[in-house]
C-alpha cells in the first residue's frame, strides 16, 4: 500500500516537473522567436542565381589564380569543407605575398544575410566584398581589375562558364560579373543549426544548460546588439561602450569616413557559427569564447559575468554552430 503511494508520488512528481518544464521550454521558444528568427531559405539577392553562376563561382572562389603568383584563392584564408568554418582559424591572415593584414578573418558561411560586409561595414554585399581581397595588396594582390579580366581571359574554359553563367552580358567575362558569380556561390553558404530547430518548436534541441544560457542572452541585453535571423550582422555600433576595448589602434568605421563619431564604431558580429570561428574579435585578441563573453559583458553591458553564466552562455552560443561542422554531433 505505502509503496503503491509513494510510487504515486513519484510517478506524480515526475510527471509535474517535466510539465513544468515543458511550459518553461514552450515559453522560451516564444520568447526567443520575439528577438530572433530561425535562418530563412534563401539569402538577399538570390533570385537571379542560376546553377551556371554558382558554379562559376565555386571555381572562382577555389581558384589561385585570382592572386598576383597563383598561390591563393578566397579558400585559403576562408576555407570550406571538412568540418571548416570558412575562415582559417588564425588571428590573422597571410597574403599571397606573405604580409599579414591587421584585422581576423571573418567567417564566410551565413555572410550574406548580414546587412552590410567587413568588421567595419565597408561593403554593401558580398558582390562588393568580393571584387576587393583580389586587388588588395596585402590579400591576392592583383594590379587591377583589367589585369584580372586579361589573366581569365586567356583561359578558354573560363571564357566558356562566363559565357554561361551571364549570356545576356556583353562581353561576359566582366571584373563585375566575376564579382557576382562569387557572390553568388556564397549565397549557397547556408548553415543551419539546432537554434534553428529549436526555434521551430522543436523542444528537445537544446539541452538545460543551452537554453538557460539563451535565457540568460537574453536577460543580460546582449540582443540588444545581437538579435535577428544571424544574431548580429545588421547594426554598427560602439565597441567599449563602458569600458574602452583593449586595442584602441584600430579605430573601426573611423578608418573609412574619417568621421569623429565612428571612431570604434564596428558592425556587430553575427553569432552564427562563432563557437568554431575562434580566435575571436576583429583583431584575433579573444583567445577563448569564455574571455569574449566576459569582455562584452563587462564592455558593453557594464556587468561583471559570473562564471557559471559565462559557461551557460558559451554552451548556448555552441548551438549555432552549424549542424554539418559541429563534430561532437
Ligand atoms: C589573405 C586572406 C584573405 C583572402 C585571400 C580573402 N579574404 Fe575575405 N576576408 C579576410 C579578412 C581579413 C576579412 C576582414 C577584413 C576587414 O573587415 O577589414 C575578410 C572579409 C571577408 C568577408 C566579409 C565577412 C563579414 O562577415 O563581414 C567576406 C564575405 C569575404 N571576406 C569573402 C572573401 C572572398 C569571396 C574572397 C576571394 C575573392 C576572399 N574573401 C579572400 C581575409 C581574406
Ligand atoms: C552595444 C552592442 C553590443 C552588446 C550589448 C553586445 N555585443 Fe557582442 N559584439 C558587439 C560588437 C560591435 C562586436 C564586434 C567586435 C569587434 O569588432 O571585434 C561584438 C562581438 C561579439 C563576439 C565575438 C564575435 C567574433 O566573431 O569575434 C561575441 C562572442 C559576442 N559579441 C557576444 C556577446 C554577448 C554574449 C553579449 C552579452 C553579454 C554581447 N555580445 C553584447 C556589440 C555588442
Amino acid at each position: 500500500m505505502n509503496q503503491k503511494v509513494s510510487l504515486a508520488a513519484v510517478l506524480f512528481l515526475f510527471l509535474f516537473s517535466t510539465g513544468v518544464q515543458a511550459d518553461k521550454t514552450d515559453r522560451l521558444i516564444r520568447k526567443a522567436n520575439r528577438y530572433f528568427e530561425p535562418l530563412p531559405q534563401t539569402m538577399p539577392g538570390s533570385e537571379n542565381d542560376t546553377p551556371a553562376r554558382v558554379e562559376l563561382g565555386k571555381q572562382l572562389y577555389f581558384d589561385t589564380r585570382l592572386s598576383i603568383n597563383d598561390t591563393q584563392s578566397c579558400a585559403s584564408c576562408h576555407p570550406l569543407g571538412d568540418g571548416k568554418g570558412g575562415m582559417d582559424s588564425l588571428p590573422t591572415s597571410p597574403g599571397a605575398r606573405g604580409g599579414f593584414g591587421d584585422r581576423n578573418t571573418p567567417t564566410v558561411l551565413n555572410a550574406g544575410w548580414q546587412s552590410s560586409q567587413f568588421w567595419d561595414g565597408r561593403a554593401a554585399d558580398l558582390a562588393d566584398q568580393a571584387g576587393q581581397p583580389i586587388l588588395n595588396p596585402i590579400e591576392m594582390g592583383m594590379p587591377d581589375k583589367e589585369s584580372v579580366v586579361k589573366k581569365l581571359s586567356a583561359i578558354t574554359a573560363y571564357v566558356e562558364a562566363f559565357t554561361k553563367a551571364f549570356p545576356d552580358d556583353t562581353p561576359p567575362l566582366s571584373y563585375a560579373n566575376l564579382a557576382e558569380a562569387i557572390a553568388a556561390f556564397e549565397r549557397t553558404l547556408r548553415s543551419e543549426s539546432r537554434f534553428d530547430d529549436f526555434m521551430r518548436g522543436d523542444k528537445a534541441a537544446l539541452t538545460t544548460q543551452e537554453q538557460s544560457g539563451l535565457t540568460k542572452f537574453i536577460r543580460h541585453n546582449c540582443i540588444r546588439c545581437h538579435d535577428g535571423p544571424m544574431l548580429g550582422g545588421t547594426l554598427i555600433e560602439k565597441l567599449g561602450v563602458y569600458k574602452d576595448f583593449h586595442n584602441t589602434e584600430d579605430k573601426g568605421r573611423h578608418r573609412v569616413t574619417g568621421d569623429e563619431a565612428d571612431v570604434m564604431m564596428f558592425k556587430v558580429a553575427s553569432l552564427r557559427n562563432v563557437a568554431i570561428t575562434g580566435p575571436w574579435f576583429h583583431d584575433g585578441s579573444g583567445k577563448t569564447l569564455e574571455d569574449v563573453i566576459r569582455t562584452m559583458g563587462s564592455i558593453q553591458l557594464d556587468i561583471e559575468l559570473k562564471e557559471d553564466e559565462v559557461a551557460d552562455i558559451a554552451a548556448f552560443l555552441a548551438t549555432l554552430t552549424g549542424k554539418e561542422l559541429d563534430k561532437e554531433k
